[in-house]
């Protein structure tokens, strides 16, 4: 007799649940459809951006008419809510709206910037974070969040990059369904869920230069393999939608493109969610020189699969005369509303018994949570005879820089709903830790970008009068995030000479930088004692930067993203392949900017290091962690098999503290050939001093496949070495054989 175990079967009925819609949705939605006008459809397949407070008459009006489906980032919870009630009760058909709005990385409680959330590598609070926002954001009549980014990029001048989730695709996935998990909760039609948004599909990440809405260009396998692979994970993780990116993607805009809308995410991956455009993304197409006019591109939008436009109007206007002409079929005007439908009654929003008032989780646990991601999410580049933590006895430091006490800049890009005066600075916290007396601040510049030396005076008697002298330095919030690029990744204005004055002062200093992309700072670096990496932390990065500085907290954060040692080795990403002339770690220490003989033709720089300023992976602690005793279960695994690695990991320290242990492997030789390294699989581990532990990870020969020249995902036989380790370019190795 065959028995299954209860979790088996709880798989096994969630499946079938998530494979079949309940058919009762897909009855009501028929019955729906089959009373509506065109009119009505192609209304709800259009958003609108133009509600305002207090609601104008005319979009009263037009919600009565059914002319929108949706409304973005729009009016306040009381007109939100009184628009709902026009729409339920005063329209027709009494089709509710969805209200859709960036909840990027939190609501009122902000959290780190999502890259600074995975360098937390820790899905469990990634989860929590946006349940947390899910609430906030649900109990002011939000419905729909265009969250998570999972644009995969490499590219730290793209402005967006505060937005993602890193540089590696199966890290981004992780922590993709993981936030997917928090916003829509066990059930999407729960009071406190919304509903996610995968974006931007696809390919938005490697914009051409790091210039925001720039071309791309991707050669099939490494879309499928890198910039694919995420949404691919966030469909299997039930996402309720997805949205399509600005860009042009080899030559055909995102928002146009069949092959990547209809043929994979619709026909290959069968995803039964709701597309919509990114922000007059349809009629943009004219500009990209793909669409003849406004009639042009809303039939190029229909016959790529976008259900629903963002703002602009061109289905509005165009639908209704490209139906009556036979340029578009009727049922693919009711394949794009039933996925809007289906949407809205998943949410509940049909059902307003289940969609009552969503209790807001109560302020005290968000901003700890705040706190504790905050605290993960900031990574330890630098302790120079290990400055860090500062004893809490000392007696004065000086806090200097522009980003010392700048609340808004904090929470960095994104951050509508948060409000300023939550948030706790590091200088607020610094004087509750120490008291105002300990603390001597000088701002020493107004901003990250100001040139002005005028401040240096002050700062530098201040770093005089203390025992040491604490930097918050970086880049604002305005200068990170969309059309936020930057072709220069220094500290911008007078930051580095400011360093340079402090540095000047004899004590020890140590630099937190906060900012929303990997910058470049060698020489501040070389002339600090210290530095933490804190991204724009959030409401409570003051107390999470405090806890760090003083060792209430041990840094546990690592790097999801290559930083360069100048912005001429852009683009630099841990995954590259090996090339036929790899240089080899010999070839290190050519002097930065100044061009010396190369001695020897390989893959490199004449005049900076081939190698990154901070790898991917990396992240220092006040604990010691050894890694030893590698374990390969298997020397050969057939296709289909399954190997298990492991090594021990100890803290050979005095803290107890957290570490990221990462698998790495690399095919020796495959075709096309494989990256030096690829992630995957990470835990988090606890140690106290003197602790071991033995991490375990099971790697399939599925885990290994990738897209070969004829675009099957399957795994190659071969050898492949396999890592580890505390970083992506250390840790202990193994090999085994895929046969
Ligand atoms: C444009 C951005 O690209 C997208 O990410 C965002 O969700 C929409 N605007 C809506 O604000």
């Amino acid at each position: 007799m065959f028995h299954l175990s209860q979790g088996a079967l709880l798989i096994i009925v969630a499946a079938l649940l998530s494979a079949a819609p309940p058919p009762d949705i897909e009855q009501r939605i028929g019955a729906l459809l089959a009373r509506m006008t065109l009119e009505e459809k192609i209304g709800q397949m259009s958003q609108s951006t133009s509600m305002r407070t207090p609601i104008s008459d005319q979009i009263k009006r037009e919600i009565r008419a059914g002319r929108w489906g949706s409304f973005l980032n729009a009016g306040s919870p009381a007109d939100r809510a009184e628009a709902q009630r026009i729409a339920l009760t005063e329209s027709r058909l009494g089709i509710p709206l969805v209200f859709g709005r960036d909840v990027i990385h939190g609501y009122q409680t902000i959290f780190p910037i999502p890259l600074g959330q995975s360098a937390s590598w820790d899905p469990e609070l990634v989860t929590q974070a946006a349940r947390i926002a899910a609430r906030e954001g649900t109990a002011e009549g939000i419905h729909w969040t265009f969250a998570p980014m999972l644009d995969v990029t490499r590219d730290p001048r793209w402005g967006r990059i505060a937005e993602t989730l890193g540089e590696d695709p199966y890290l981004a996935g992780v922590l993709g369904a993981a936030m997917i998990h928090g916003f829509q909760g066990a059930s999407l039609d729960d009071p406190g869920s919304m509903a996610a948004c995968a974006k931007h599909y696809v390919g938005y990440g490697a914009s051409e230069a790091g210039r925001d809405y720039n071309s791309t260009w991707i050669p099939e396998g490494l879309l499928r393999d890198v910039y694919l692979r995420p949404f691919q994970v966030a469909r299997d993780a039930g996402v309720a939608s997805v949205m399509t990116a600005f860009n042009a993607l080899n030559g055909v805009p995102a928002t146009g493109n069949r092959f990547i809308v209809r043929q994979i995410l619709r026909d290959e991956w069968k995803f039964d969610g709701m597309v919509v455009t990114d922000y007059q993304a349809i009629p943009e197409m004219i500009q990209h020189g793909y669409a003849l006019d406004a009639r042009d591109a809303a039939l190029k939008a229909m016959r790529a699969g976008v259900d629903m436009e963002m703002v602009s109007t061109t289905y509005y206007d165009h639908l209704k005369s490209l139906v009556q002409a036979g340029r578009i079929e009727m049922k693919s005007v009711d394949a794009a509303v039933r996925n809007i439908l289906r949407l809205k009654f998943r949410l509940g929003l049909f059902d307003d018994r289940v969609r009552g008032p969503a209790p807001v989780q109560a302020p005290p646990i968000a901003l700890d949570l705040a706190r504790r991601l905050a605290t993960e999410s900031i990574v330890l580049l630098k302790n120079e005879g290990s400055v860090l933590p500062l004893a809490k006895s000392i007696g004065k430091v000086a806090v200097i820089g522009p980003l010392a006490d700048s609340p808004v800049d904090q929470m960095g890009t994104w951050a509508m709903d948060g409000h300023a005066e939550d948030v706790q600075t590091p200088l607020g916290a610094l004087r509750r830790t120490l008291g105002n007396d300990r603390v001597l601040y000088a701002q020493g510049l107004k901003n990250s970008r100001d040139m002005s030396r005028d401040g240096f005076a002050k700062a530098r008697d201040a770093a005089r009068a203390a025992e040491a002298a604490l930097m918050f330095l970086g880049e604002e919030q305005i200068l990170s995030g969309e059309a936020h690029s930057r072709a220069f990744l220094d500290l911008p204005g007078a930051q580095e000479a400011l360093v340079d004055e402090i540095a000047g002062s004899g004590k020890p200093v140590v630099a937190v930088i906060l900012a929303g992309r990997p910058l470049t700072f060698h020489q501040v670096a070389s002339r600090v004692n210290a530095v933490l990496y804190a991204w724009h932390p959030g409401t409570m990065g003051g107390p999470a930067i405090a806890d760090l500085l003083f060792g209430s907290a041990v840094p546990s954060g690592k790097l999801t993203i290559t930083f360069p040692r100048t912005v001429g080795q852009v683009p630099i990403y841990y995954a590259h392949l090996n090339t036929g002339r790899p240089p080899s770690l010999g070839e290190l220490g050519i002097p930065m900017g100044n061009p010396v003989d190369p001695q020897g033709y390989t893959s490199k720089y004449l005049d900076v290091d081939f190698t990154p300023e901070y790898p991917f992976g990396y992240g220092l602690s006040y604990a010691t962690f050894e890694y030893s005793g590698m374990h390969v279960s298997t020397p050969k695994l057939r296709t289909g098999g399954q190997v298990a690695i492991s090594a021990e990991v100890s803290n050979k320290g005095n803290r107890e503290a957290d570490e990221v242990v990462q698998l790495y492997v690399r095919a020796l030789v495959a075709s096309p050939s494989r990256p030096v390294r690829e992630l995957k699989g990470f835990r988090r581990i606890h140690l106290k001093p003197g602790q071991r532990e033995t991490v375990k990870f099971s790697i399939t020969t599925r885990d290994l496949a990738f897209y070969n020249e004829r675009m099957q995902l399957v795994p190659e036989p071969g050898k492949f070495q396999v890592w580890i380790a505390p970083d992506s370019v250390r840790g202990v190795e193994g090999e085994f054989t895929v046969e």
